[in-house]
């Protein structure tokens, strides 16, 4: 019954969808907001169209009465059917229609069936117009045009995001859209050259997004094009020297891109090579002591690249080098203490660097560890939730780290968590609608964090989620 409830809510809100038109204003602050709704005018009993209010998730740490106290109005507590507490404004239980209590359903489109505290045990139908769920944090926005998993994601400088390429259906895509953060839609813009998937993406200090290598529909790509923004065009410009996949691509303090490692043709690369927006060209630089892929690249605030872990020839690496632009030579750093691949590095506002999770050679994992750059030692942090790889982490505005999906143990996770560097702790926070793991998640210019398609292993989605 409760399930039925639930799954209700989740069908009614994808009901909507089509009818409901984004509100400006509607927006879920992180961890406050978690529904914004505006009540629905005429045919509903409870018809009050200029009230409004943005929910708050009720304080369900005071153990009997629940407190609503960041709400802007009196409210009462609503309990969606799995147990998830929301505040929500005082509304007269005796003008809500009671939900069929065989099919916990509204008999108008414009409700959600919903158990409201001061009507319970009935469950009462909530009359909505817009609705804007945000599960703790996450709200859907503007669907992709295009279906894609595999793909980049880029901020440009003027805050819209970049999505390129990816894979879908057995094809790997040269089809390129771009999001408005102040609309919440996409369109799409020029497309690539070249197909591909499994490539990277740079936003240059001028503006202009570099693509580099992948792998595209006959095979592992050395090319690269130049976005720009003010056209929508894309030009190719210089090759690598090596077709690679699975490598990195750091944008260096100088406005020069590193390309690092990754696979092509049957073996690992321990190959760098740097790209001149200047010239365009490519100049192969010192090689990596150890060849990989699946591993991460972070510019350091001092300039220096710190390359982690990664796959190679003895298979999952803990081993991590240091890039120094100015001499084009790589040095081993300290280890970390477990090998991983497919996992994530975010360089902290503090200047450390957070590595999470990944898939190591039993598994996928929950540990986390932090690199200090002055020491060269990396020590281990608190722990997640749940062990995952081709997960997202994303630094806040706030210093923050929000972590995404991905692939866990038992299966692919909708689930997301947020690290705190000045407690080195882990909070679960919302889950996010669907499980994706190679999707993206981009910190838009207005500290909020855009999720865009993925795969759960069985569909491959072109939604989109801000956190
Ligand atoms: C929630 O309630 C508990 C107990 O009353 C209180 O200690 C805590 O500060 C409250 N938290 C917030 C965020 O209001
Ligand atoms: C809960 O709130 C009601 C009404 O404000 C009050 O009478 C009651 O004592 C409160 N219960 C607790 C445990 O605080
Ligand atoms: C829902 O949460 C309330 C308050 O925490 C608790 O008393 C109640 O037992 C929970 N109900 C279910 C079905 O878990
Ligand atoms: C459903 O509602 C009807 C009429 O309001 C009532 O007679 C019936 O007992 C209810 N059934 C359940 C399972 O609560
Ligand atoms: C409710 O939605 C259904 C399916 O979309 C539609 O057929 C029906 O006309 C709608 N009813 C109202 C009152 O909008
Ligand atoms: C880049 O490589 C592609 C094939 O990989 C080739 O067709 C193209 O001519 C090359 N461009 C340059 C500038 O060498
Ligand atoms: C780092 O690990 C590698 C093997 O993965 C080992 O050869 C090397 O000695 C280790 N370095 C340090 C400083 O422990
Ligand atoms: C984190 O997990 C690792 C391996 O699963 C374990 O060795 C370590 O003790 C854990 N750390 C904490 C703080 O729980
Ligand atoms: C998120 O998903 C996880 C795993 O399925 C579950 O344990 C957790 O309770 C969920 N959190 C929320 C807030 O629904």
């Amino acid at each position: 019954m409760a399930s039925i409830t639930f799954l209700f809510l989740i069908i009614s809100f994808l009901s909507l969808k089509d009818r409901t038109i984004a509100l400006s204003s509607s927006s879920c602050a992180l961890q406050s907001a978690n529904v914004e709704f505006t009540l629905s005018t005429a045919s509903h009993s409870a018809s009050n169209p200029t009230s409004s209010c943005s929910l708050q998730q009720c304080n369900i740490t005071s153990s009997d009465n629940l407190t609503c106290s960041l709400s802007p109005t009196p409210c009462f507590n609503y309990r969606t059917a799995n147990n998830i507490s929301y505040c929500a404004p005082a509304i007269d239980c005796p003008v809500l229609q009671p939900c069929n209590n065989m099919t916990y359903s509204c008999a108008s489109n414009d409700s959600v069936c919903i158990v409201n505290s001061c009507c319970s045990p009935i469950a009462v139908c909530l009359p909505l117009l817009t609705t804007n769920f945000c599960i703790r944090g996450w709200s859907m926005t503007g669907f992709m045009n295009v279906v894609r998993y595999a793909h980049t994601a880029s901020t440009l400088l003027d805050g819209k995001v970049l999505v390129t390429g990816g894979y879908f259906s057995g094809r790997y895509l040269n089809s390129v859209e771009q999001y408005d953060p102040s609309t919440g839609v996409w369109i799409q813009t020029g497309n690539m050259n070249v197909a591909r998937g499994l490539h990277t993406a740079s936003t240059l200090l001028n503006g202009k997004v570099l693509v580099t290598g992948g792998i595209g529909n006959s095979g592992y790509l050395n090319s690269a094009e130049l976005y720009d923004p003010s056209t929508g065009v894309w030009t190719q410009t210089g090759n690598m020297s090596f077709a690679r996949y699975y490598h990195t691509a750091s944008t260096l303090l100088d406005g020069k891109v590193l390309a690092t490692g990754g696979y092509a043709s049957n073996s690992y690369l321990n190959s760098a090579e740097q790209y001149n927006p200047s010239t365009g060209v490519w100049i192969q630089t010192g090689n990596m002591n150890v060849a990989r892929q699946t591993h991460t690249a972070s510019t350091l605030l001092n300039g220096k690249v710190l390359v982690t872990g990664g796959s190679g020839n003895s298979g999952y690496l803990n081993s991590a080098e240091l890039y120094d632009p100015s001499t084009g030579v790589w040095t081993q750093t300290g280890n970390m203490s477990f090998a991983r691949g497919y996992h994530t590095a975010s360089t902290l506002l503090n200047g450390k660097v957070l590595v999470t999770g990944g898939d190591g050679n039993s598994g996928s994992l929950n540990s986390a560890e932090l690199y200090d750059p002055s020491t060269g030692v990396w020590t281990q942090t608190g722990n997640m939730s749940f062990a995952r790889g081709y997960h997202t982490a994303s630094t806040l505005l706030d210093g923050k780290v929000l972590v995404t999906g991905g692939s866990g143990n038992s299966g692919y996770l909708n689930s997301a968590e947020l690290y705190d560097p000045s407690t080195g702790v882990w909070t679960q926070t919302g889950n996010m609608s669907f499980a994706r793991y190679y999707h993206t998640a981009s910190t838009l210019l207005n500290g909020k964090v855009l999720v865009t398609g993925g795969y759960n292993g069985g569909i491959v989605w072109n939604s989109a989620e801000l956190y």
